[in-house]
């Protein structure tokens, strides 16, 4: 956690590292306005936006995004369609202005799932946003597609169980650090603050490893409804969090 001063407000206040994001609430956004669930996911870009934004502007240094469940390929093969259509398309809207401000792309997730076109799209966007040697990105903006967090879990268990195939005695030494090295957030750290807009108060199978001792913040706000200034409220809520990670502070 570092101390920070928000460029554009006169507070300082305690900026967290990693924030993390499960966006909810595009359908209702839409069908609150008479329209279909999918325009509620095209506004939803926008407010994309916005955070990135937002976070470069605050000093945060990571932002991630729960885009895609692997639930989600449960929805109606439509909707299903029309988000990874979405993401495509955010992908080549967006990349040279994320390039443009320093910040590295990312999609985490079990790219398995995605059609070969979108993978390609992602791997070029990856590279294209990726800092020169030597150089920090401004923002890791991580997006999560087709990921759950007992998904992530058992994919770690699978490659420990092949790296300690021969050699099970090792297996008595594996610690968290160890084990959190083979999640697809390797090198990623633990999100300082998790937010879940439109009310609903759960954590969905979203970063269960990661998220152990991450910050919770719920808010009433739709998605398509969450800006900066919201985003700025939740980081000044966090700076008001006294974390104690099970200890007596
Ligand atoms: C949840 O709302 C939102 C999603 C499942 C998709 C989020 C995707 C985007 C905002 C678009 C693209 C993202 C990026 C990173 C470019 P919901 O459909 O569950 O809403 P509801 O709970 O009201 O039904």
């Amino acid at each position: 956690m570092v101390e920070n001063k928000f460029r554009n407000m006169e507070e300082t206040v305690k900026v967290p590292v990693h924030v993390s994001i499960i966006m909810d609430g595009n359908g209702r956004w839409a069908q609150q306005r008479g329209h279909e669930r999918v325009y509620g996911h095209s506004h939803g870009v926008e407010s994309v936006r916005a955070c990135v934004e937002a976070a470069v502007e605050t000093g945060v240094r990571y932002l991630s995004l729960f885009a895609f469940s692997e639930e989600n390929w449960g929805r109606p093969e439509s909707e299903v369609d029309t988000l990874m259509s979405l993401m495509f398309k955010a992908i080549a809207d967006e990349i040279e202005a994320l390039k443009k401000q320093g910040v590295r792309f990312r999609v985490l997730g079990n790219m398995e799932r995605l059609s070969p076109k979108l993978r390609e799209s992602i791997h070029k966007a990856e590279e294209r946003t990726a800092p020169e040697p030597g150089k920090e990105p401004v923002l890791d903006l991580i997006v999560f597609l087709s990921y759950s967090g007992k998904w992530d879990i058992l994919q770690a268990a699978r490659k420990l169980a092949v790296k300690y195939a021969s050699d099970p005695s090792g297996l008595e030494n594996v610690d968290a650090a160890e084990f959190g090295d083979l999640l697809v957030t390797a090198g990623v750290p633990d999100p300082d603050l998790v937010i879940r807009t439109s009310g609903e108060q759960r954590i969905s199978n979203y970063l269960l490893w990661q998220a152990a001792y991450s910050e919770l913040l719920f808010v009433d706000t739709l998605w398509p409804d969450f800006g900066k200034d919201e985003f700025r409220a939740a980081v000044s809520e966090y700076s008001k969090r006294n974390r104690r990670y099970g200890k007596v502070k």
